[in-house]
């Protein structure tokens, strides 16, 4: 089989001006509900690209786990190679693949830490499993074997056996500040529909319909 000849028609449906919503986080907030009612897994999988200190991108997919007026939350490891880029370029970019729909969101974004009050609530509300995860994996870093995360975990199973697991120093959560907004929706004979919105007067924003 050849690569080149993998490809399929999009039919899902026009996207229009008129259908827009004037605001891109409602305008995300309307596809986001479509993908959960539409039962795409992982709907709220986004993958994010930073940028190093030398310029190098990089990507890994994360989960959004908030959105409000301040923008796009999810949270991560304060370590992390993600959290070292962001803390040499806050400038970021998510992509929201919504291939089963033949739809992608795409957001160019500043980041900004969320408050530790917030990281701590997400935190807690997780499953213990996953707090203790938390604790024992030192994320980005090199692990000699498997063996040595599952004893890692094992241990801090018993440090906190009967108690609450208290949020690590170094695990926290980001925001995401949109500058810009494209919503891409796959059209027949690859006459896709693309809007983006940018920055306009007065906290609205200028939609503008761009080529294929
Ligand atoms: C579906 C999916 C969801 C994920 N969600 C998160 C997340 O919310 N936070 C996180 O830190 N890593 C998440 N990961 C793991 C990241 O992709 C990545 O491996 C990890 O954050 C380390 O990235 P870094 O070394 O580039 O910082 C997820 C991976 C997948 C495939």
């Amino acid at each position: 089989m050849s690569l080149q000849d993998e490809r399929r028609e999009y039919r899902y449906g026009r996207l229009n001006r008129a259908g827009l919503h004037g605001s891109p986080a409602t305008q995300f907030d309307r596809w986001l509900q479509q993908a959960l009612d539409a039962g795409l897994s992982d709907a709220t999988a986004m993958v994010l690209a930073t940028v190093d200190a030398a310029g190098q991108p990089s990507q890994r997919t994360v989960l959004l786990k908030g959105l409000d007026d301040r923008g796009l939350q999810f949270f991560t490891h304060l370590t992390s190679a993600k959290a070292r880029d962001i803390a040499v370029n806050a400038r970021v970019s998510v992509l929201f693949p919504w291939l089963s729909m033949g739809r992608q969101v795409s957001v160019t974004a500043t980041v900004t830490q969320l408050p530790v009050a917030e990281a701590e609530a997400y935190f807690h509300s997780r499953p213990r499993d996953s707090q203790l995860a938390a604790w024992a994996s030192d994320q980005s870093q090199p692990v000699a074997a498997r063996q040595v995360l599952d004893d890692e975990f094992a241990a801090m199973q018993e440090t906190y056996a009967g108690r609450e697991i208290p949020m690590p120093a170094d695990w926290g959560g980001y925001c995401l500040a949109p500058s810009c907004w494209e919503f891409w929706q796959g059209g027949e004979n690859r006459l896709h529909d693309r809007f983006r919105y940018t920055p306009a007067a007065a906290g609205s924003w200028q939609i503008t319909r761009l080529a294929p």
